[in-house]
Parts: structure tokens; C-alpha cells; sequence
């Protein structure tokens, strides 16, 4: 059996499709565009391509991009001002603070800096806790994204057996409360889960996020199983290549013949991402107008 292949790329298309359709209709409502303020500090060349990506989308979209650059060496001081600023901005609906900050930038002081309304990303404290109880709040784009994918492909996902590989704040445990909020039995393994092979054999629905290259296997996946990679990995350099390839956290060519669908990469949940925050966005533009 060949897994069918779960097309993110298309899928996000279509969102911001519609995302752009909306965007049009609020603006033409509102008199103003909806806005997205985008910050990064220093040059890291990854949070470069992906700033560029998202200032690009946003306007495609209909929407106001404010792209702000500070050096590396910025203050905290500095950072915290131009988030304060971006804060009282009436046209600046989202905020982003691009990740990963240089190192004597405190992540978690930053993001707390953020006005939660304005927190397009959905890391602030507040919206991880809407998020735990139930509450509406921005969620985090990329489990977002998964869950669309999900919901797309299998409808109702109640009882389902779901495990989650990768605990961080940014995907995992979001990841874990979305599915758990579609009535899933959720687990949610990590570098110490005992026997992670036996685990992940149980599961309907698989979310891999741990960046490490293809490190679930075929013989991990229950016949069937839906399986969504979260990962972006680069692997070294083939003899004569200047780049390696990109891979997931998922060996992609072993668990095609296993599971029922999966998310290639790149071209799965990458493009969903950006999409999602768009459409955050938008939502954010709505709720601050009302
Ligand atoms: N760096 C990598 N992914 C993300 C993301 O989704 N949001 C932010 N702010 N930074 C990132």
C-alpha cells in the first residue's frame, strides 16, 4: 500500500485564498488594511528567508506588512520599545518576534512584552492558557496548520488515539491540547518515553516534532495511521553537493507503504505555517475593530 500524500502546499494556497478574499472585504469595511508587524534581530540568513516569505505573503494577501530589523546586539531595552510601540499601533494588528533571539535576549520576557490580542503567533502565556481551558486565543500556526490537515483528511477526529512526538511550547504541547480539544486520546512522547516504538504503533494519528532527521520508522506506524511531519531537516552534503537534502522527522520513504496518509517535506506543513498566520491576522484585524 502507498500512503496518499497529504498536500499542504495546495492546502495552504487555498487558505490564504480565502484569507485574501476576507482581508479585502475588512479593508473595504474597516478603511484601513489589516496589519502584521514582523521584528527580527541580527542576521541569522534561515529567519531572513523566512521574514522575507512572510512579508511577501502578507501583502499578496491584501494585507499591511511592517517588517522592523534591529542588529544583533540590540538591547533588550530597545526590543522592548519597539514592542511597546508596535502595541499602541492602531494598524498594527499581529505581532511576530521572529525566533530564535541572540542569546542575551530573554525569549519568554520578549513574548510576554506582547499585547496577548496582538499575538498572532499564539505564545504568549495568556494564549497558551486560553488555549489549555478551552478559551478562544491565538494557537500557535503550525499545530494549527496540522490540525486542518487533519480535520481535512479525516473529519471527526473524536476517539481517535493520537501521540504527539516532540513537547516543546511552540508545537507539541499546543499540538497535544488541539487534539485533545477534538475529543482524541492523546499521547505525547519524548526524548525520555520508554519503548517510543510501542507507542507510536498505537496511534491513528502520528505528529512527529522533534527535529531529528527521518528518525521514525516504518515499523513504528500502525497500518493506516495518519501521519503529519512537523520536521525541516537538513542532512549533510552529498559527495559533489554543495547542500544536503531536506528531510523530515519522519523516514519518509519506508512509512509511505505503512500509513494511510502523510505530509511530504517540503510541501506539508511548511506552507501551512505562514498561512495560518495570515489568517491569525485576519482574526486579530476582526477582534480589534469590533
Ligand atoms: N521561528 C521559527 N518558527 C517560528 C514561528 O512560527 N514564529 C516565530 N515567531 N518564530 C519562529
Amino acid at each position: 500500500m502507498s500512503a496518499e500524500l497529504i498536500d499542504g502546499k495546495a492546502f495552504a494556497e487555498g487558505l490564504r485564498e480565502k484569507v485574501g478574499a476576507l482581508a479585502a472585504t475588512f479593508a473595504a469595511k474597516a478603511g484601513r488594511k489589516a496589519g502584521l508587524a514582523v521584528v527580527l534581530v541580527g542576521e541569522d540568513p534561515a529567519s531572513q528567508v523566512y521574514v522575507r516569505s512572510k512579508g511577501k505573503q502578507t501583502v499578496a494577501c491584501g494585507m499591511a506588512s511592517f517588517e522592523h530589523k534591529l542588529p544583533a546586539t540590540a538591547s533588550e531595552a530597545d526590543l522592548l520599545g519597539l514592542i511597546e510601540q508596535l502595541n499602541a499601533d492602531r494598524s498594527v494588528d499581529g505581532i511576530l518576534v521572529q525566533l530564535p533571539l541572540p542569546d542575551h535576549l530573554d525569549e519568554q520576557k520578549v513574548i510576554a512584552t506582547i499585547a496577548p490580542d496582538k499575538d498572532v503567533d499564539g505564545f504568549h502565556i495568556i494564549n497558551a492558557g486560553r488555549l489549555a481551558v478551552g478559551q478562544e486565543g491565538f494557537v500557535p500556526c503550525t499545530p494549527l496548520g496540522c490540525l486542518m490537515l487533519l480535520k481535512d483528511r479525516l473529519g471527526d477526529l473524536s476517539g481517535l488515539d493520537a501521540v504527539v512526538i516532540g513537547r516543546s511550547n511552540i508545537v507539541g504541547k499546543p499540538m497535544a491540547q488541539l487534539l485533545l480539544q477534538e475529543s482524541c486520546t492523546v499521547t505525547v512522547a519524548h526524548s525520555r518515553t520508554k519503548d517510543l516504538p510501542g507507542v507510536v504503533r498505537r496511534a491513528d494519528i502520528v505528529v512527529a516534532a522533534v527535529g531529528r532527521p527521518e528518525m521514525v520508522k516504518a515499523d513504528w506506524i500502525k497500518l493506516g495511521a495518519t501521519v503529519i511531519d512537523v520536521g525541516i531537516n537538513r542532512l549533510p552534503p552529498e559527495p559533489g553537493a554543495d547542500k544536503g537534502r531536506l528531510v523530515g522527522d519522519v523516514d519518509f520513504a519506508g512509512v509511505r507503504d505503512v500509513a494511510g496518509a502523510i505530509t511530504p517535506v517540503p510541501g506539508g506543513v511548511g506552507p501551512m505555517t505562514i498561512a495560518v498566520l495570515l489568517r491569525n491576522t485576519l482574526v486579530a484585524a476582526h477582534r480589534n475593530e469590533g
